[in-house]
């Protein structure tokens, strides 16, 4: 993997510093010993200030926790204020951050996800049996969706998620120190290479094939980003193309929509089929380098990654295109491209305004392509194949395959592969063997906590990008939960407005304030529809990104479609 640091001319920011700035950081004693260990904990890595969140994961690996005189010690050796790592630190969920003299954390950590589908399958229960046993000593706290809705619900032990989860198979986890993550049975590099894998990145090096034709068989397969936005592949390659070198690229693996979990298995059974589509797209826009922005949530993927890109890297595979893994930490909003490429720079998750885009101004402000991991992983089979065989596969008008996380009420959820424009009742009857015994299908979500809550009725839409807009929703990530007669669904979405207001980045305040205020609202057995009308279209209207301008989505679902549970 490359450590190197990579530095490219920047952009100055209107009324941004200038100057060297200080030698030494500001407002912090420093405690010597905690110097000492902070320098061998880092030992040669590279003081590059964006790294400073790898940095901030070593500490709260090796310590549980990132003491005040640690994180004062971490921001003397990268040279930055104090300020500013802390208010990094803080910024992500998953970084402890203690205060001076604030008592030490307990050694282990259960997260119990509270997201949709888990609070649907029991995880309430599961989080109070949990509290009452272990008094203290372990600790217990509520996480977001782990991307393991299928097997719902989840707990995680340290790093080992413990699926379908009960509270005895939880504390036997953390009895026994079960805490490391899982690792599946997956396509290694020798097996991928031996299955003809590597044989386009390949040819694109040699010269055998030329980027403009790829982006054309790309824009002929009708392929479209996958991570919720569904931008025509080709045509994000091409505009990026055009752009001024140096270029650069980012995969987005951060996977964090609740009800997704499509990238995870791609990722952890195939990963070279996702390496190669990256390193031929980043072939195609000669991208200098590479960052896998990984969610945190996926810690034996991670492993995984490091293992192979090292194989791939062996292979001299890399000499065109310099691969990075940069690791999450909990924290939605990076999911959203702009915060991803602030968080990949080491800074807090903050979505950036547009224009300029990531494609003009992105990481290091550089031009950046932002590919989803889902979208590169058909990279290969597209161009090997033909750009017919991938389209031709869809429904009606809608080409290709995607990829359904389906979860809830069904007898066998999962990642169901199958023809794009899919209607949620073929997903049920025929990919997910019907509804759970004793559920009567009421609603689902086509699109995850954002893409709104649609109706029975509506059951026969075709699953795809701008076929449900018209209904007040979109079908995202393709996460589809199944929502029954046993569902309230002002609860359905009280659960989903929660979520945005823990992970709202608390930039703008419509956002910010508008979901806290919803969730308040939201709590009554009859809605003021008046109010919470007039935030979710507040909300809408003048957040800055997608998360505040979506978040009032299931909202106004529910007062459309489900009125009765909530008037
Ligand atoms: C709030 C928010 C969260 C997002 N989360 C993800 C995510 O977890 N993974 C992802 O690939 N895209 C996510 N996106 C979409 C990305 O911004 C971007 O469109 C995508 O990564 C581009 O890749 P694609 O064209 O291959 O889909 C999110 C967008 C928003 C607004
Ligand atoms: S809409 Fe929400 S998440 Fe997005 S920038 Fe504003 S506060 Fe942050
Ligand atoms: S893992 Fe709990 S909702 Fe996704």
């Amino acid at each position: 993997m490359a450590t190197e640091e990579i530095t490219f001319r920047r952009h100055k920011h209107p009324g941004g510093k200038r100057g060297k700035g200080r030698a030494h950081t500001k407002g912090r004693q420093l405690v010597p010993t905690a110097v000492e260990e902070i320098a061998a904990l880092l030992g040669d890595r590279p003081r590059s200030r964006d790294l400073l969140i790898e940095y901030l994961h070593l500490i709260q690996d090796r310590y549980n926790q990132i003491s005040a005189a640690h994180l004062a010690a971490l921001a003397e050796e990268m040279r930055i204020p104090m300020a500013e790592a802390y208010e990094v630190a803080t910024f992500y969920a998953h970084f402890d951050v203690l205060r001076e003299g604030e008592a030490p954390l307990p050694e282990l950590t259960i997260r119990v996800c509270d997201s949709l589908t888990c609070e649907m399958m029991g995880a309430e229960a599961l989080l109070s049996e949990l509290s009452g046993h272990y008094g203290g000593k372990v600790r217990v706290v509520r996480a977001p969706c782990m991307g393991r809705c299928d097997v719902a619900p989840v707990a995680e032990v340290g790093h080992f998620h413990v699926t379908s989860a009960t509270a005895d198979t939880v504390k036997a986890a953390a009895d026994s120190n079960h805490t490391h993550p899982e690792i599946p049975e997956y396509t290694d590099y020798d097996a991928y290479r031996a299955a003809g894998g590597y044989a386009l990145l390949e040819e694109c090096l040699a010269g055998k094939r030329t980027p403009e034709e790829l982006i054309e068989i790309m824009s002929g397969s009708g392929l479209r980003g996958l991570g919720g936005a569904g931008f025509p592949t080709g045509t994000k390659w091409s505009i990026v193309r055009k752009e001024p070198k140096p270029r650069l690229m980012a995969v987005n693996a951060d996977e964090g929509e609740p009800g997704t979990f499509k990238d995870k298995l791609y990722l952890e059974t195939d990963p070279h089929r996702m390496l190669e589509g990256m390193l031929v797209a980043a072939w195609v826009v000669e991208a200098e380098a590479v960052y896998i922005y990984l969610r945190d949530e996926y810690p034996g993927i991670r492993e995984v990654l490091l293992a192979e890109i090292a194989k791939v890297e062996a292979a001299g595979l890399d000499r065109a295109t310099k691969i990075h893994l940069r690791r999450g930490a909990g924290a939605y909003i990076c999911g959203e491209e702009s915060a991803m490429i602030e968080s990949i720079e080491g800074k807090r998750g903050l979505p950036r305004h547009r224009p300029p885009y990531v494609a003009q101004v992105g990481i290091f402000d550089r031009p950046t392509l932002v590919n989803n991991v889902e979208t590169l992983f058909w990279v290969r089979d597209i161009v090997q194949k033909g750009a017919d065989w991938f389209a031709d596969q869809g429904k009606g008008e809608s080409k290709g395959l995607r990829s359904y996380s389906v979860s809830g009420r069904v007898r066998e959820p999962g990642v169901k592969l199958v023809p794009a424009g899919v209607t949620v009742r073929q997903l049920i009857e025929e990919y997910s063997g019907g509804m759970a015994d004793g559920h009567t299908f009421k609603g689902y979500l086509p699109g995850g906590a954002s893409g709104g809550i649609l109706p029975a009725s509506l059951g026969d839409l075709p699953l795809d990008f701008g076929k449900l807009e018209e209904h007040g929703c979109f079908v995202g990530s393709h996460a589809v939960v199944i929502l029954s007669d046993q569902d309230h669904m002002g609860g359905v979405a009280r659960n989903l407005m929660r979520f945005f207001e823990d992970e709202s980045c608390g930039q703008c305040t419509p956002c910010r304030t508008g979901t806290e205020k919803s969730v308040k609202l939201m709590a009554a057995d009859k809605w003021d529809e008046g109010l919470l009308t007039e935030l979710g279209t507040c909300m809408g209207d003048a957040s800055i990104c997608g998360l505040g301008q979506a978040a009032a989505n299931p909202l106004f679902s529910v007062l459309k479609h489900f009125r009765e549970d909530v008037t």
